[in-house]
C-alpha cells in the first residue's frame, strides 16, 4: 500500500506554534494554535503533545515564545521553569530547554526571540534527521523478514522526525524487512491504539492492535521475531525508562528468548546518572484509569496506581539504536 502520510504533529508558522491535539486522535484530528507558553505547559502536561523528542522540541519553541513580548532574563527563567516542571522523566525536555537556556545567554536580549525561534527550528530539524539514522541503525535488528512488537507511541506525533522504534520499524517496511506489526493498546491512554495505530494506518504498514494483556499469548505462540519501543530516558549503564508496561515485555522477551530493542536519540541518554534507580518515574492522576475519555469505568473513591513509566535494566536489552549505532551491551553511555 502506498504511504499517504497528510499529518503533521508540530509546525511553528506564523509566530504561533501549531499542532495537533493527540488527545482527540483519531476520532478528530484538530490543530491547535498558539503563542502563549502557559497554553504549552497545559498542552504538555495533557498529552496534547507528548513523546519525548517531541517534548524537546515543543520545549524550545515554548521557551523562544515566552521571550516574545518579554525578552528579559526575569521572563526566560519563567520560561524554562513552567516548561520544565511540566513532565519529569523525559530527559529531552530538560535537555533541550539547557541548551535553549544557553543560546539565550549568548547574545544580547534585542533578538532574543528571533534567535531562540531559530534555534528551535534547527533542533527541530535536527531531530528529524537523527530518526532518519536511527531508522536506517534499527534495520540491524531484523535478521530475516519479521513480525515486530511495539508498545505506547514512538512516530511521527512523538518525535520530531519520523520516530524512533516507529522509524525502525517503518524504515524496515519500506526495505521489505518487516512482515507484520503487533501495537499494544498502551493502557491507560491508548497510545498504542490511538496514536501508532493511526500512523501505522498512515504508512502502509500492517499491523493488530490488541490488548496489553495479550502480549504473553503471542510470544507463547511463537509469533513476535523482536520487540522494538522508544524510551525516555536512558542512564550510563542502559537501563531505560519508558512507557509502563515496557518492562512487562521485556520479560517476557527474556523467557521466551526474544530481542528487546530499544530505539532512541542520543538526548535521551542522561549520561549524567549512573542506573535507572535514578531516573524520576512521573506519577499521573489516577482519573485517567478510573474514566476513560470523560467516562467512568472505575469507582471515584478506589485509589488508581498510575506511574506513567517502568524502568527496563539493560541485561535485557539486546540493543539500542541511536542515531550513532545500533549499541550493544554492555552500555557505557558517557557525558
Ligand atoms: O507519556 P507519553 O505518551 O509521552 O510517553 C511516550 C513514550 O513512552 C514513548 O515511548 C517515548 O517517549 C519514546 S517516543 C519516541
Amino acid at each position: 500500500m502506498p504511504a499517504r502520510e497528510d499529518y503533521f504533529a508540530v509546525m511553528f508558522e506564523n509566530d504561533k506554534l501549531v499542532y495537533l491535539d493527540q488527545t482527540k486522535l483519531p476520532t478528530e484530528e484538530e490543530y491547535v494554535e498558539t503563542d502563549d507558553v502557559e497554553r504549552i505547559a497545559e498542552a504538555i502536561e495533557r498529552l496534547e503533545v507528548r513523546g519525548a523528542p517531541q517534548l524537546g522540541v515543543v520545549g524550545a519553541y515554548g521557551f523562544a515564545l515566552g521571550l516574545k513580548r518579554d525578552p528579559s532574563n526575569a521572563a526566560a527563567e519563567r520560561a524554562y521553569r513552567r516548561l520544565v516542571e511540566t513532565r519529569p522523566t523525559a530527559v529531552n525536555l530538560k535537555w533541550a530547554l539547557d541548551r535553549a537556556m544557553e543560546e539565550y545567554r549568548r547574545g544580547s536580549e534585542d533578538d532574543a526571540y528571533d534567535r531562540l525561534v531559530a534555534f528551535a527550528a534547527a533542533l527541530h530539524r535536527d531531530d528529524a534527521e537523527k530518526c532518519r539514522r536511527i531508522g536506517e541503525n534499527g534495520l540491524a535488528m531484523f535478521k530475516k523478514r519479521s513480525t515486530a512488537l511495539t508498545h505506547c507511541n514512538t512516530g511521527k506525533l512523538a518525535t520530531g522526525g519520523d520516530g524512533t522504534a516507529f522509524s525502525v520499524l517503518k524504515t524496515a517496511h519500506e526495505r521489505g524487512m518487516l512482515k507484520y506489526v503487533y501495537a499494544d493498546e498502551t493502557r491507560p491512554l491508548l497510545q498504542g491504539s490511538r496514536l501508532t495505530a493511526y500512523e501505522l494506518d498512515k504508512s502502509g504498514v500492517p499491523f493488530s492492535i490488541l490488548a496489553d494483556n495479550a502480549a504473553a499469548t503471542l510470544f507463547q505462540r511463537g509469533e513476535i521475531d523482536l520487540v522494538v519501543v522508544g524510551a525516555d530516558r536512558i542512564a550510563a549503564n542502559g537501563d531505560a525508562a519508558n512507557k509502563i508496561g515496557t518492562y512487562n515485555l521485556a520479560v517476557l522477551c527474556a523467557y521466551h528468548d526474544v530481542p528487546f530493542y530499544i530505539a532512541a536519540p542520543t538526548s535521551t541518554i542522561d549520561a549524567s546518572i549512573a542506573s535507572g534507580e535514578e531516573i524520576p518515574i512521573e506519577r499521573r492522576d489516577g482519573e485517567e484509569v478510573r474514566t476513560f475519555r470523560g467516562t467512568r469505568v472505575a469507582d471515584k473513591r478506589h485509589d488508581a496506581y498510575n506511574p506513567a513509566f517502568d524502568v527496563t535494566p539493560a541485561e535485557l536489552i539486546a540493543g539500542i539504536a541511536t542515531e550513532r549505532a545500533l549499541h550493544e551491551p554492555p552500555y557505557r553511555f558517557e557525558r
